[in-house]
């Protein structure tokens, strides 16, 4: 019997993850429906959204929020839809901002913080129309419809995510094309990573102005990278592509300026707007220079053939990658850390508990550095629409699964063990033993069970880790 146990700190928050367009179904007026219907191509097997999980006109939230309680959950992170809320530019939808009201009423019902989301990727037609993000203009909308979120959801929410993943936002949209509007044109690329940076601080803003003890940050997807072969050629390479995804936007909230390969941005009042990060985790690629993708800076990612391989198109899923970018993130802002988004799609559930084991050992490590993470929110509740990969069965990353055609959910077995852990506030080796007895040496390797660091004592280990992402 392996006997130890590692604890998270007291307070910490326990949660899953979602976004407006995945779980609530019938959302017609926004760019996601009109991406999903003017395909084809567009989504996998050109599939639409329709009703979703059924968090909207059928309420299902409630009956997912008793199985987040279940899990022992403290917390819920979801976000709101724009679409909904302002159909039209000015015009607010009061029954919408309350069914949102209504949702978080029911969280604080189960004793689990809510954490808002006010942006997720979907836009309203006509923001869309407008050019989305690449018109300025979208900064001072979102302003102002974000001023009205915090007016109805009021000092029942005091923790705020302005804007979900920037940089994929930006890129999926503008580079690869794989987001609508599928555009592939670095110059609108750039325009909207300076846009959402704007309408961060802007958002940043007004939720200060009406709740000035209001916790804001923002969920910053990291990728894990490693240099291909013969690492003097690829590694220029790799600290552009780093810096760009990683970075930019993180040196954009401290210093004002948004560096980006060949051109800097003056963001001044995107300066000290960060509360706490998000950090959003899921893949490492392989990186190396190639001469044939001038339009990706002639860098080519590919999925290193190695690690826990999931669905093709992704790239490696490498679950140690969190302490690095824990450790950064924390180590460069200053600042408290949530993981806002961490998940492995495994429709089997054969892949989840070791991942998720992995997972969290690799926060607590992070953690045992001193590393101030405040909370977990497992990506994702409920199996749901994947983005472009629509219901790709090979995309379910829900702890629960959800028949599209019956709403009937089924838990997993890796929501058992996340609800062991949460009820505990620990990862215990009894845990280890039942849910994945297989690996528990290829688990632990770096891991000295023994020499369990108390969570309090200042740590002096020196790692050069942060110098390695
Ligand atoms: C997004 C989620 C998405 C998840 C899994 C994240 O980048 O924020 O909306 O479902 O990845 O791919």
């Amino acid at each position: 019997m392996v006997d130890f146990d590692l604890h998270f700190p007291a307070g910490f928050l326990w949660g899953t993850a979602t976004a407006a367009h995945q779980v609530e179904g019938g959302n017609t007026n926004n760019n996601w429906h009109a991406w999903e219907t003017s395909g084809p191509g567009h989504v996998f097997e050109n599939q639409q959204a329709g009703a979703a999980c059924d968090w909207w006109d059928g309420q299902r939230y409630l009956e997912d929020f008793d199985r987040a309680a279940e899990m022992r959950n403290n917390a819920h992170r979801f976000s709101v839809e724009w679409s909904r809320i302002e159909p039209e530019p000015g015009q607010y939808d009061d029954a919408a901002l309350q069914h949102y009201a209504d949702m978080v009423s029911a969280l604080r019902a189960r004793s689990m913080e809510p954490l808002v989301t006010l942006h997720h990727f979907s836009n309203p037609l006509w923001l869309e129309k407008q050019g989305g993000w690449t018109n300025e203009t979208a900064v001072g909308h979102f302003e102002q419809f974000v001023a009205r979120v915090v007016e109805a959801l009021g000092e029942n929410v005091t923790l705020w995510c302005t804007i979900n993943e920037p940089m994929v936002y930006a890129s999926q949209s503008f580079l690869t094309g794989h987001f609508p509007p599928g555009k592939k044109n670095l110059v609108s690329t750039y325009r909207v990573i300076a846009n959402l940076l704007r309408g961060h601080a802007a958002a940043y803003r007004a939720i200060k102005a009406q709740q000035p003890n209001a916790q804001v940050g923002l969920a910053k997807h990291q990728i894990s990278f490693k240099v291909n072969r013969p690492q003097l050629i690829h590694a220029p390479a790799h600290d552009v592509i780093r810096h760009f995804f990683n970075r930019a936007i993180i040196g954009g909230l401290l210093t004002g300026k948004l560096r980006l390969p060949l051109r800097t941005f003056r963001v001044p009042e995107a300066k000290d707007t960060l509360d706490w990060i998000g950090l959003n985790y899921y893949y490492r690629f392989a990186v190396g220079f190639h001469p044939l993708y001038p339009q990706q800076f002639f860098i080519r990612q590919s999925r290193p053939k190695t690690g826990i391989l999931g669905p093709e198109s992704v790239g490696e899923i490498w679950p140690e990658g969190l302490f690095e970018h824990i450790r950064w993130l924390s180590d460069v802002t200053r600042k408290p850390l949530y993981i806002t988004e961490n998940g492995v799609a495994d429709p089997d559930d054969t892949l989840r508990p070791l991942h998720m084991v992995r997972s969290l050992c690799s926060v607590w490590q992070a953690i045992n550095y001193n590393a101030p993470v405040k909370g977990y929110f497992h990506w994702t509740l409920v199996d749901n629409i994947e983005w472009s990969e629509g219901y790709d069965p090979r995309f379910q990353f829900g702890l629960h699964t959800c028949d599209r055609e019956t709403q009937e959910r089924a838990k997993r077995r890796s929501a058992e063990l996340y609800g062991e852990i949460c009820a505990l506030n620990a990862f215990t080796g009894d845990m280890a033993q039942r849910y994945v007895p297989d690996q528990f040496d290829e688990l632990f390797p770096g891991v000295d069970v023994q020499a369990n660091v108390p969570l309090d004592s200042p740590d002096k280990r020196q790692t050069n880790e942060m110098n390695r992402i």
